[in-house]
């Protein structure tokens, strides 16, 4: 399968150097992952390395530029993966399919976000886990009043991402259920306030 983005190669050459401040969250993520997992926009691959005893690595990701950068790091790992160029709004996956489903800063960048929810959650299988790392929409109201005005921009030049998106809300939303949610830093002003946590498909 295969999709009609066409990438964005300036992001992909600069992504690993703009999330280099965030790195240190990712083990703390995608080190709980088991059996048969998911990563929903693998973009460089750089959690590849950070994965523990798991049985396969499957990984969507519909920016060719993206995508390629992931293979060759795919390669250079002792992990099995298998990459396929999707988006997350129609995953190539039967019904409870995956233990696991990982998503580190996608939910942001995601077109249909809730439609992309709703496929995470129906290849998961009953009782399985949504891992997440993403930043949201601040609380303070100036700082949202900022994000709403710097989003234009921001969505330009960070490959479609955007600043204002409550996407912890979308997944509280979704079909998963208790949702646990942790604040990993400064939530009040920041414009890029992250949080992480699970979330478990009902059974
Ligand atoms: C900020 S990057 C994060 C990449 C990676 N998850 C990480 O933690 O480094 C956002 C990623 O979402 C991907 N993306 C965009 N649209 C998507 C979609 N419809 N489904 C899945 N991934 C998508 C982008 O191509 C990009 O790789």
């Amino acid at each position: 399968m295969t999709t009609a983005c066409k990438g964005h190669p300036w992001v992909a050459a600069g992504l690993d150097l703009m999330m280099f401040p965030l790195r240190h969250l990712r083990g703390k993520v995608v080190g709980e992952a088991s059996g048969k997992v998911l990563e929903i926009g693998v973009g460089t691959g750089m959690n590849f390395s950070r994965y523990g005893d798991i049985e396969i690595l499957h990984g969507v990701e519909p920016d060719p530029f993206m995508l390629k950068r992931a293979q060759q790091r795919a390669r250079e790992v002792d992990l099995k993966i298998e990459l396929v160029d999707a988006g997350a709004e129609d995953l190539p996956w039967p019904d409870n399919y995956f233990d696991t489903v990982v998503a580190t800063w996608v939910l942001c960048t995601i077109p249909e976000p809730a439609r992309a929810l709703e496929e995470m959650c129906r290849v998961t299988k009953p009782g399985g886990r949504l891992l997440y790392v993403e930043h949201t929409r601040s609380h303070g109201q100036r700082a949202q009043r900022m994000q709403d005005r710097l989003n234009p921009l921001w969505n330009r030049i960070a490959g479609g991402c955007n600043l204002n998106r409550n996407s912890v809300d979308l997944i509280r939303d979704s079909g998963y259920e208790e949702l646990q949610v942790k604040a990993c830093g400064s939530e009040e002003w920041t414009l890029l306030p992250v949080y992480r946590g699970t979330a478990i498909k009902p059974a």
